[in-house]
């Protein structure tokens, strides 16, 4: 059993598909293990994605990012991270194959609808700076 972090970005939930998002996802099989809306701040914003401080987009992200609220989750399954992923499909909607979450309701490289941790070093990161472990369930 693994644990992964998932967002639904200011852009889905703006958009309304909430719901079709957390489908996917119980529908894949993964299980939703904590889940909180949030509205970040911009030094939350920039902690969490530290590894991208020195990249051009980090400032246009993290506006973005604080520009309406988000849906936190932790979502636990066999193989949860690469699966999550793949149900995103690529970080560009423009290359993101048929029928994933990032192909159907992502705009650019940066408004991509959905996050998802890389690997499982930084979903072990990613899930503790959101979530105390209280609040982890199963
Ligand atoms: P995410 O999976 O949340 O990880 C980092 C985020 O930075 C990414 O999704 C996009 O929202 C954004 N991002 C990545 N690459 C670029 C880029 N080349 N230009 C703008 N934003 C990007």
């Amino acid at each position: 059993m693994e644990r992964t972090l998932a967002i639904i970005k200011p852009d889905a939930v703006a958009a309304g598909v909430i719901g079709e998002v957390i489908r996917r996802i119980e529908g894949e099989g993964l299980t939703v293990a904590a889940m909180r809306l949030a509205r970040l701040s911009e030094r939350e914003t920039e902690g969490f994605y530290y590894v991208h401080r020195q990249r051009p987009f980090f400032g246009s992200l993290v506006k973005f990012m604080t520009s309406g609220p988000c849906v936190l989750l932790v979502l636990r399954g066999t193989d949860a991270v690469v699966r999550w992923r793949n149900l995103m499909g690529s970080t560009d909607p423009s290359k993101a194959e048929p029928g994933t979450l990032r192909s159907l309701f992502g705009t650019n490289i940066e408004r991509n609808a959905v996050h998802g941790s890389d690997s499982e070093d930084s979903a072990s990161f990613e899930v503790n700076y959101f979530f105390k472990g209280t609040e982890i369930v199963g």
